[in-house]
């Protein structure tokens, strides 16, 4: 019950209301399969006993009305007539079952889609902490599994619940005794198989999702690293790392296809037991073939109807409880972080990418900042004035929080004492405020697609404005390549993360990247560090030409990089030691001359 309120919760209000009408058709599919019990009551009836037709007055009212003059005719129509009922009965319940499954198949599609938003817009910092296979993974197997293993199953267990009550219920009215002793061993049967089994399914319900994360983290990781895999010669351990998930998950999958099917194999010989036990009481009753007949049709063949939905019932409650935890996982992570903004503020976002107006100074007021995994401090009460149009270098020895202090600037990271002030004031609008920047990391992020989609990263192609992409590859050393090497110059797809690029060529293309959108603050993170020094020197040339019409914050561990800054910014172990110009921090500062020599 818990995992099927929680998988409801994971319903928008709207999609809840579209279950309306369908449980409004299983209910109506319950009804239809009773009617088509029932309407074979009669036909067995005179088949048993003609003369009924005389002596039983609906039988006889309906027989006389419609003008039948011998009973075969009058078989023949009852007959028939249960025969219609049956069909009808079999039409709909496919058209409701097809209803189920397209609900089910849409809910799919749009929980996984609700669920990818929810991811993409966390904070930054949410990714830090977070395995990103494991996201995937998440989005791509257990929604599925949440629609299939919960949502699915929970509509059937609805669909036979209350199918076999309107049987039961059916039986009550013919013969409230045998109701009653049916309901009675087959109530007692399902409960003690349900309460017997339970804490096993629980189990490896567990087990299947322990074993299923070992599966994509093992095989992610190995892609992810191919070139260590094959220079380490670690293929068989990532093999059997992989293997062991697989196997497990594979170990607990068997496991569960036998507990659900066990109750079913104990209640096939259970349940013909009861039918024979039935037939011979109704005898020692009725005294009479003849007269038992009609009522021993009836119990055979709701008997025979009762027993799928039984079966159905253990069948969808297993499952449930099978993915329970599943659904728990992807219940706290819809519920525990912050939603996405809503469709009205996304269509606003997408159109409306204005920037927050920035016309004179950053500046950063005792600014500290640790990560949430270890508490010592990472950046320590930061001071720091940026002005526009200016070019600032950060140096120092790697992990003194370089990177870290870029991303508390850009508002990717929220520092945990001190302020940020644009032009004076506090940033309004975060997402505003990021829009300024174009940031180029250490390690560019291809997606396998064409050199211009790179470029115009995460704009749909038609509307790209190549003049743009020239321009910015122009400044950063690439137009030359891209235009007199690659066969289809800017249409050349670069491969999986860009494998068919070299480390120059990439960097190359993630500072096109980031001056793709014309940005007021151009941020390099070590973004040269991986050129040989001719290469570094021509982009960087190119960089100086945007010195004075655009900020820029370099970082770099080559001093030669930001020899050319207004102002260099020494950083140790996350705090400012000295600022000031080349030739000042030269003269003035020990540490830095050491640096500067190398
Ligand atoms: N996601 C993270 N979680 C915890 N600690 C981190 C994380 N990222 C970086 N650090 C730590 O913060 C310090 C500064 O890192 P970083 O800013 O990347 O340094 P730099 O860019 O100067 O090389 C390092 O000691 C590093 O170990
Ligand atoms: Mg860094």
């Amino acid at each position: 019950m818990d995992s099927i309120r929680k998988a409801l919760r994971l319903l928008t209000p709207r999609e809840r209301r579209r279950l309306i009408p369908l449980l409004a058709g299983i209910v109506i599919m319950g009804i239809l399969q009773v009617a088509g019990i029932g309407s074979f009551a009669p036909f067995v009836a005179v088949v048993a006993d003609p003369s009924i037709v005389e002596t039983q007055p609906i039988l006889n009212r309906i027989y006389t009305e419609l003008g039948f003059d011998s009973h075969f005719a009058f078989l023949v129509f009852l007959g028939a007539g249960a025969f219609a009922v049956m069909l009808f009965d079999a039409a709909f319940r496919i058209l409701v079952t097809y209803g189920l499954h397209r609900y089910a198949g849409n809910r799919r599609y749009m929980m996984g889609l609700r669920l990818f938003r929810q991811y993409l817009y966390q904070p930054y910092g949410y990714f830090l902490d977070h395995n990103t296979s494991e996201l995937s993974k998440n989005l791509l197997s257990e929604v599925d599994q949440v629609i299939n293993g919960v949502v699915k199953p929970a509509l059937h267990i609805f669909a036979e619940l209350f199918s076999a009550a309107a049987i039961l219920v059916f039986l009550l009215v013919v013969n409230p005794y045998v109701a009653l002793a049916s309901a009675v061993v087959f109530g007692a049967i399902y409960a003690a198989l349900t309460f017997g089994i339970r804490p096993l399914v629980r189990h490896y319900g567990k087990e299947v999702r322990e074993a299923n994360r070992l599966r994509y983290k093992s095989s992610s990781e190995a892609f992810g690293a191919i070139k260590d895999v094959k220079i380490l010669g670690k293929e068989p351990a990532f093999a059997r790392k992989y293997g062991e998930g697989a196997k497990r998950f594979a170990k607990t999958q068997a496991a569960k296809r036998m507990l659900s099917t066990l109750p079913v194999k104990i209640m096939k010989p259970l349940s013909m037991g009861f039918a024979i036990a039935l037939i011979l009481v109704l005898l020692a009753v009725y005294g009479s073939v003849v007269e038992a007949l009609p009522l021993v049709a009836i119990y055979a063949l709701a008997v025979q109807r009762l027993m799928p939905h039984l079966r159905g019932l253990f069948r969808h409650g297993t499952t449930i409880r099978y993915y329970s935890h599943t659904v728990d996982s992807l219940y706290n992570d819809m519920t525990s972080t912050p939603p996405p903004p809503a469709e009205k503020d996304r269509k606003l976002a997408e159109r409306a990418v204005e920037r927050m107006p920035f016309r004179s100074t950053v500046e950063l007021r005792g600014v500290s900042f640790a990560y949430p995994t270890s508490p010592a401090p990472v950046l320590d009460t930061i001071n720091l004035l940026i002005e526009k149009n200016t070019t600032v270098g950060f140096v120092g020895t790697t992990g003194c929080g370089k990177t870290t202090l870029v991303d508390v600037i850009m508002c990717l990271l929220e520092p945990s004492a001190g302020e940020i002030l644009v032009d004076g004031a506090p940033i309004a609008e975060v997402g505003r405020w990021q829009r300024n920047f174009g940031y180029v990391p250490q390690h560019i992020y291809l997606s396998d697609d064409s050199v211009a989609a790179n470029i115009a990263f995460g704009i749909p192609e038609e509307l790209r404005d190549q003049g743009a992409v020239e321009k910015a590859a122009r400044v950063a050393n690439l137009h030359d390549f891209v235009v007199g090497e690659l066969p289809d110059g800017y249409q050349t797809t670069v491969g999986e993360r860009g494998i068919r690029f070299s480390g120059g060529q990439r960097q190359r293309v993630g500072i096109a990247r980031a001056l793709y959108h014309d940005p007021d603050i151009l941020v390099m993170d070590e973004a040269t560090s991986a050129l040989d020094t001719v290469t570094e020197d021509a982009v960087m040339d190119a960089i100086h030409n945007l010195m004075h019409t655009k900020t820029i914050i370099l970082i770099a561990h080559r001093i030669t990089t930001v020899r050319e800054c207004d102002k260099i910014c020494m950083l140790e172990r996350g705090r400012m030691v000295a600022e000031g110009d080349y030739s000042t921090l030269l003269a003035e500062n020990e540490t830095f001359r050491s640096l500067a020599k190398v």
